[in-house]
């Protein structure tokens, strides 16, 4: 008899242990908080920014430059950067826009192989018009921020075994002094690089961007060397003036319920979020992949080596183990979630929780979030996007959050890498043949807040998307 009822209970138990979970942990969709003309505070920045690659064009001595035309093609749209969005000559006419939109805050990339084009000869020339794009931006009165390296190498170190080979931090190293010395005048914001564990997942882990590798091992040992040149860098800028950090790409991720979705959610987590920060922040990088390589390396040189952190964040992970998928892991948006051009969850409630989060692990640190924006060809989410993510920063700015900016990425279109030109994240869409700029109603929105330095009200916003309808 008693038997009859056992099964029943078991049924029972099973289904809370396993079952209600997964139900009540089902991802929670965006929620987004009422506008109210929320004000943020006295010199808040308001930016956008270019990276070197990404805008400039022409820049012949970077390993990306020989690769892009290789076969197989590497970028889904067939395209090379080729002269990109002509950025390099037309600097001057999307700061004086930027300006002219109420920014007060502004980003660009150099690069190394354009400024340094063989090991050890530096080009003058390229020092000075970097020079004069940042005495253009100091002109109009906006705090600058450089990054001096994001995923391209010259052509000769790469060849050379790229951050494998010793004599490449060698080079770094005078490299980064010489961008100290020509430009520290003029610099309020440095970033040694941008995404560097981006560079080693998809360098070394999965082989997509080079050096084009599958070898885990070696990868992991790279963050260890891109944590210690952070740290070098920061000890040859300091210096020359400016406040020196680092520019991450974080993604919020959240486990898809079960206690192995739950184990993979915590290992990818710490590799892509923490590993390197926390290295920067403790002066010990610890990398523990279970299955794979490991890590456990004392920098004391890289300990509290971030005077402010650059928060790159554009979506939520949902993350589920899966025997099959390389990593053990699928990445994805959440059931029913709003996506982006690009597949992305948009999801603005985790720039506030990924923030939380940062502020927790560590106290105190200033954080401007320097990227957050989505592809979206035809300009349609893309005012939502911006308004529901900054609603949420203004929540954690109340909050007591030390954060002193906001930059939307992009001013402009620009190359996205693998993806080429098809995604489009500007503010300005650039006319790829003639190279014109084309206001977007997104751009007169951020205008409307950088200007005024508040979100509008919702009865304000159609109008201010659309004020040739207003009349
Ligand atoms: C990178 C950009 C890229 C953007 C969107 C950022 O973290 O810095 O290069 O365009 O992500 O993928």
């Amino acid at each position: 008899m008693e038997i009859l009822y056992a099964i029943p209970a078991l049924a029972l138990i099973a289904g809370t242990l396993f079952w209600l979970p997964r139900r009540l942990r089902r991802p929670r969709l965006a929620t987004a908080l009422p506008l109210t003309g929320q004000t943020f505070p006295d010199g808040f920045l308001w930016g956008t920014g270019e990276d070197a690659y990404q805008h400039e064009g022409g820049n012949e001595h970077a390993d990306w430059y020989a690769w892009e035309r290789s076969e197989p093609h590497p970028f889904a749209d067939g395209s090379v950067a080729g002269r990109c969005v002509d950025f390099w000559n037309r600097y001057e006419d999307d700061f004086s826009r930027a300006a002219a939109d109420g920014q007060n805050f502004h980003r660009i990339g150099v690069e190394w192989s354009r400024l340094e084009p063989a090991p050890g000869i530096y080009d003058d020339a390229a020092f000075a018009h970097y020079r004069l794009m940042l005495e253009s931006l100091k002109a109009k009165g906006m705090r600058v921020a450089v990054n001096l390296w994001h995923f391209t190498l010259p052509a000769w170190a790469a060849t050379a075994g790229a951050w494998e080979n010793p004599q490449t931090m060698v080079r770094w190293e005078a490299y980064v002094g010489e961008c100290g010395r020509r430009f520290g005048d003029l610099v309020d914001y440095w970033s040694t690089m941008i995404d560097a564990q981006i560079y080693v997942l998809r360098g070394y882990f999965t082989g997509e961007i080079p050096p084009l590798k599958h070898d885990p091992a070696a990868g992991v040992r790279v963050l260890g060397t891109l944590a210690h040149a952070h740290a070098r860098a920061y000890h040859i800028l300091k210096p020359f003036g400016g406040q020196v950090g680092m520019i991450y790409f974080f993604s919020l991720c959240q486990s898809a319920g079960n206690p192995l979705d739950a184990f993979v959610t915590d290992q990818f987590d710490r590799l892509f979020n923490w590993n390197l920060p926390d290295a920067l922040h403790t002066g010990r990088l610890r990398v523990a992949i279970a299955g794979g390589p490991r890590l456990d390396q004392s920098l004391p040189e890289a300990a509290g080596t971030l005077d402010w952190l650059g928060v790159n964040y554009y979506y939520r992970e949902i993350i589920r183990f899966n025997p099959r998928a390389q990593g053990l892991v699928d990445r994805g948006p959440a059931p029913g979630a709003a996506l982006t051009d690009m597949g992305w969850e948009i999801y603005p409630e985790g720039l506030y929780r990924l923030c939380k989060a940062l502020r927790r692990r560590y106290p105190g640190m200033p954080l401007v979030i320097t990227e957050n924006g989505l592809a979206d060809r035809g300009d349609e989410r893309r005012p939502r996007f911006i308004l529901d993510h900054l609603a949420w920063l203004h929540r954690l700015l109340a909050e007591g959050c030390p954060l002193l900016g906001y930059s939307y990425w992009a001013g402009t279109d620009n190359l996205e890498w693998l993806d080429g030109f098809v995604p489009k994240f500007g503010l300005y869409r650039v006319d790829m043949q003639t190279m014109e700029r084309r206001e977007t109603a997104s751009a007169r929105l951020y205008r409307f807040i950088a200007t005024n330095n508040r979100l509008p009200r919702e009865s304000e916003v159609a109008d201010i998307l659309n004020p040739a309808v207003a009349g």
